[in-house]
């Protein structure tokens, strides 16, 4: 079976499944950090080298301040919590976003747990974090200008790879596989250049009630998919 290489998820539905049990929305990101944990799982026992997981986007800061607040906190408690399943596995820990911006606590725990697992290479896990495809561009493009100001780059020479060295995705391989949750057929300015060739699997399942046969499905389903990248079979 081809396996992909990087599988990248937009996990949406915590705020529906959480409204349909009464609960509040913080419950159903709670809920979802389960389903974070069986994807890891999941793809530890698939051998996918590479999973992306769309936390939290630069757009999420105008939701009410509790469930912003709440986010930081699970994910402060998801790190200090979970860093030993991390090591344990060999997983190591990235981010893509302005991460400098978050709250000083969430920074410091993400950066921690960065160093710790620096070395490991049996998954690397990418949590895109006050992550927006639009605002990773521009930082390219300023990058990208101030190095060819200083002679560092000629311009001339720009090509793909060279511009995809600029993004904070530079040590990523393009995602193979886009999953989104909760039946959304859209990209929400997550990986907007990094997904030029990817497959796109929509589940109509929210993303607590995602599980271990639901990736699966996926999976056979990208199996099945026949990949040109522009030419013909
Ligand atoms: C989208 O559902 C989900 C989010 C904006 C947050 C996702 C965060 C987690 C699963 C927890 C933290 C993650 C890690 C990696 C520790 P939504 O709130 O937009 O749902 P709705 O569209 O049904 O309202």
């Amino acid at each position: 079976m081809d396996i992909p290489k990087h599988i990248a998820i937009i996990m949406d539905g915590n705020g529906r499944w959480a409204k349909e049990r009464n609960l509040t929305r913080l419950a159903g990101h709670k809920e979802g950090i389960q389903t974070v944990k069986k994807v890891i799982e999941a793809a530890i026992k698939n051998k996918i080298p590479y999973l992306t997981l769309y936390a939290f986007s630069s757009e999420n800061w105008n939701r009410p301040k509790d469930e912003v607040n709440g986010l930081m906190s699970l994910l402060n408690h998801f790190l200090e919590k979970e860093l030993k399943l991390l090591i344990e596995n060999e997983i190591q820990l990235k981010t893509i976003g302005r991460i400098h911006e978050l709250p000083e606590k969430t920074f410091k725990c993400i950066e921690d747990a960065k160093e710790k697992t620096a070395h490991f290479d049996r998954l690397t896990l990418t949590i895109a974090l006050n992550y927006s495809s639009q605002n990773e561009i521009v930082d390219a493009v300023k990058n990208i200008v101030k190095d060819a100001k200083k002679d560092s780059l000629d311009i001339e020479q720009l090509d793909y790879p060279k511009l995809a060295s600029y993004l904070y995705t530079k040590d990523l391989p393009d995602p193979d596989l886009i999953i989104r949750t909760s039946g959304e057929y859209r990209l929400s300015n997550f990986l907007l250049l990094q997904s030029a060739y990817a497959e796109i699997y929509t589940s109509p399942i929210y993303w607590p009630d995602f599980n271990q046969s639901h990736f699966t499905k996926a999976l056979t389903q990208f199996a099945q998919r026949e990949r040109r990248f522009g030419k013909i079979s």
